[in-house]
Order: structure tokens, then C-alpha cells, then sequence
């Protein structure tokens, strides 16, 4: 059975896999993982035929794998970090942003989240004993804010070849929330042609916030920011790969852990995401970055700064 196809799956014609589609189960790992009345609810089917549906992609995708100890122990051995530019950012996350997670910035607009992901992509082509991970990169840009002259002028900073990182920087602008699930995918099988260890969704957030309005779509949405968070922790696993994904907030702090409806993806997001480090202006070019619900680092502040050739300290 071709991996992504779900009209193979016994009972969904093309009807009910356009209507899941639409939903956004549009891999046989996604309906794997679904709940029988979510999958009823939306292809307009009865729970029993959703439930033989669900069982049919488990047979075919490789969930619910049980791993040893030891085998654990041994992938998070592998665990890499990679430098930010900026030594106390470094710090704050217990030596850089990690593999095998997803990093979430968030903080309003301005307060560097775009810089510290155009950053990343450079970095993370760099040598290990430099604090890369001798990598490519994966854009998902969502506001068309991914600028390759930045790229260059971090490169320069570096003492690398402008034009080779750019090379290893692939940027694919998604057009609306269900666009940018798909190109988690696609991210998927790029990276089987190339050695991508960074994966930048910049913004995670602004389509959804705009697409699902009002009250009554707020738990759609959380639903589908949370599939989308899983995509991508499947991928920083499968390729040992950083996942850094941006969140805007509003700045006021009554807001930001207040009102638990007005971050967008707020909790969602939150328990998802391996770091969370929420950022904030400061004077000038200065920026603080506050390290949130960290399950193993000690929460601090640290200071850096947005420069010509990057973040620094
Ligand atoms: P939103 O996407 O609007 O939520 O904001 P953001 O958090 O992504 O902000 P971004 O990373 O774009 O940060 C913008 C700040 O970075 C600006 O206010 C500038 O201070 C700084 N900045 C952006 N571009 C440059 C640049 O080319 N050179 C320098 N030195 N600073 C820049
Ligand atoms: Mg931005």
C-alpha cells in the first residue's frame, strides 16, 4: 500500500477520504492515531465504521511500538545542541537548542523570534566543535518573512560561503493552515534526499488564528495545532533534528498566563513543545529570553542581542 494513500484503506472511498482530507487526516498515521468519534464527526460516518477504519491504518502504520531502556538511553545519547549565536541563549537551554524536540518562541512582535530562526538555519550548517550540526535547514514560512539577505550577512559573520548556506536552506512559503500541515510532510520526505537536522515553522500559529474564529472553532484548532506539534516531533525524532517553531503573543502578562484562550495554541503548544522560551524587548537591539515549564532546566533569564552579523550576546 503506497504510504500516504488512504482511499487504500478498506471502507474509505473517495467520498469519506475527501471529507477527511478536508479534516486534515490526510495520512494513514494521522487516522492511526485518531479517535473513532473525531473520525466519525467529520467524514459523516458511524463510530463502528470509523473504529474498523482506525484499526486498518494501525495494521499498516507502526504505531503503538513499545522501545527498551537501554534503547532509549542510547537516542537521547544522540541528543545534539545547537548554538543560537548567543552564548547565554546557549546557556539557558542547557547548551542550545536540542535534537529530538521542538523549541517554542514566543513572544510579541519584534522581540527577535524571525531572527533567532533565520539565525538557526545558518548555524546549524556549521562544524560540530563550532556548535552546529553540519546539517541543511527546512523553512516552513507562513508570513513571508524568510529573507536570504539576512542569510548572507550571518553567513559573512561565520566566515562561511554566503552562497553554499543558501544552498542548504530549503524555504517553502505555506499559503494557509492546512498547506503548512502538508508541508510537514513533504519535510518528511525531503529529508530523505538531504541531511536536514532543523526544521523552522515561522509562524506556527497565524493561520490557524485567522482561519478558526470565534469560540465554537477553538477546540478545531487546538485539535489540528496539536496534530500538526506531533508531525513535527515525529520528524525531529525519525532525523535527530531541532524543531523550532514560533508563537506571537501579546505582551501583556495578564494576557500571556491569564486568559488561557487568548495565546493562540497557548496550552496546546505548551505541553507539546520541549522548551518554551518566551522573548521580550529590552532597550536597543536588546532582547530577554525567559526559559517557561522546562521539564529538566532550571528556569533563568538571559540577555542577547539582535546584530548585523546575528544574535549575540
Ligand atoms: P513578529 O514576526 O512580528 O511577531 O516579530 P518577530 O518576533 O519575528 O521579530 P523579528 O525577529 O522579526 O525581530 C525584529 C527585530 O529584529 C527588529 O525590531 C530589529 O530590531 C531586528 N532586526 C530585524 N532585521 C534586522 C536586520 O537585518 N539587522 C539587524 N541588525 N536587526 C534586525
Ligand atoms: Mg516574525
Amino acid at each position: 500500500m503506497a504510504k500516504n494513500e488512504i482511499e487504500n484503506l478498506p471502507g474509505v472511498g473517495p467520498a469519506i477520504a475527501e471529507k477527511l482530507r478536508n479534516a486534515g487526516f490526510d495520512t494513514i498515521l494521522s487516522i492511526a492515531v485518531a479517535s473513532p468519534m473525531e473520525l466519525a464527526d467529520v467524514a459523516d460516518i458511524g463510530e463502528s465504521t470509523a473504529a474498523k477504519i482506525i484499526q486498518a491504518a494501525r495494521n499498516v502504520a507502526d504505531v503503538g511500538k513499545f522501545e527498551t531502556g537501554n534503547v532509549l538511553l542510547e537516542k537521547r545519547i544522540k541528543i545534539g545542541k545547537l548554538t543560537s549565536g548567543s552564548k547565554s541563549l546557549d546557556e539557558l537551554l542547557g547548551g542550545g537548542f536540542e535534537t529530538q524536540g521542538i523549541t517554542e518562541l514566543f513572544g510579541e512582535y519584534g522581540s527577535g523570534k524571525t531572527q533567532i530562526a533565520h539565525q538557526l538555519c545558518v548555524t546549524v550548517q556549521l562544524p560540530k566543535d563550532k556548535g552546529g550540526l553540519e546539517g541543511h535547514a527546512i523553512y516552513i514560512d507562513t508570513e513571508n518573512t524568510f529573507r536570504p539577505e539576512r542569510i548572507v550577512e550571518m553567513a559573512e559573520a561565520f566566515d562561511i560561503d554566503p552562497d553554499e548556506t543558501l544552498k542548504n536552506i530549503h524555504v517553502a512559503r505555506a499559503y494557509n493552515s492546512s498547506h503548512q500541515m502538508l508541508l510537514v510532510e513533504k519535510a518528511m520526505e525531503l529529508s530523505k534526499e538531504i541531511p536536514a537536522r532543523l526544521l523552522v515553522v515561522d509562524s506556527l500559529t497565524a493561520h490557524f488564528r485567522a482561519e478558526y474564529l470565534g469560540r465554537g472553532a477553538l477546540a478545531n484548532r487546538q485539535q489540528k495545532i496539536n496534530r500538526h506539534m506531533h508531525d513535527l516531533l515525529r520528524w525531529a525524532n525519525l532525523y535527530n533534528g531541532v524543531v523550532c517553531v514560533t508563537n506571537q503573543v501579546s505582551a501583556k502578562p495578564d494576557v500571556l498566563f491569564g486568559d488561557p484562550t487568548r495565546p493562540i495554541g497557548g496550552h496546546i503548544v505548551g505541553h507539546t513543545a520541549t522548551f518554551r522560551i518566551y522573548l521580550r524587548k529590552s532597550k536597543g537591539d536588546k532582547r530577554i529570553a525567559r526559559l517557561i515549564d522546562s521539564p529538566h532546566l532550571p528556569e533563568g533569564e538571559a540577555v542577547f542581542s539582535v546584530k548585523r552579523e546575528g544574535i549575540r550576546d
